[in-house]
């Protein structure tokens, strides 16, 4: 093992934070490790939004709800089963990575750049979870309002979000699923 397998392999979701809330460094750090990420033709179509002001979390949350109480219950996570769920775990500060729309590998890009991200804050002690659920709010009629909030530019669409800080949880790491790998020799 070296630091960065052991920093891999301790890398997990969390879904409780403390209140501390991120210093500027530790954000500069995770938004360099984003942009270090390698891209096709190293095109970057990604855009980075640090949010931490929570009326706004709250209101995307909101929407979020709104959006996936549509669905049937069989279509939905379980995790709407319980009303105080919040899409971003009360997470002190949550980065948006919104993607050039036109850019045919710009949701891949950002995936790995997220990933990325994720590997920094561990590194710095810092935990995450990558948030999904929030494309959501962008299919709701207040999906402009936030893109405009979210200072998305015009050309660029929600890819994912990651929430982070510093974890009030402790989880296992997930199982490796089986027969997951072939090898052609
Ligand atoms: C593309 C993507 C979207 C995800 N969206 C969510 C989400 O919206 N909410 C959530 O709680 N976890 C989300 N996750 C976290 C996964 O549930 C988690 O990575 C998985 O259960 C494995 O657990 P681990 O991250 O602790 O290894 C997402 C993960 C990925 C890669």
């Amino acid at each position: 093992m070296n630091e960065v397998l052991s920093t891999i392999a301790a890398r997990r979701s969390h879904r409780a934070y403390e209140q501390t809330q991120l210093t500027q460094e530790q954000i500069d750090i995770l938004l360099k490790a984003g942009m270090d990420s390698p891209s096709a033709v190293n095109r970057q179509p990604w855009h980075f939004t640090v949010v931490q002001n929570q009326d706004l979390l709250r209101e995307i949350n909101k929407a979020v709800w709104e959006e996936t109480m549509k669905a049937t219950p069989e279509n939905r996570s379980a995790r709407f089963n319980d009303p105080a769920f919040d899409v971003f775990y009360h997470a002190p500060t949550v980065i948006f990575i919104s993607c050039d729309r036109e850019n045919y590998w710009g949701q891949l890009d950002s995936g790995i750049a997220c990933q990325n991200i994720c590997l920094a804050a561990e590194s710095l002690g810092l935990g995450t979870v990558i948030l999904g659920m929030p494309r959501a709010a962008f299919q709701n009629e207040k999906g402009s309002d936030f893109r405009k909030a979210l200072l998305f530019p015009e050309t660029h669409d929600f890819a994912i979000a990651v929430a982070v800080g510093t974890p009030a949880d402790d989880k296992p790491a997930h199982l490796h699923a089986k027969d997951r790998i072939s090898y052609v020799r």
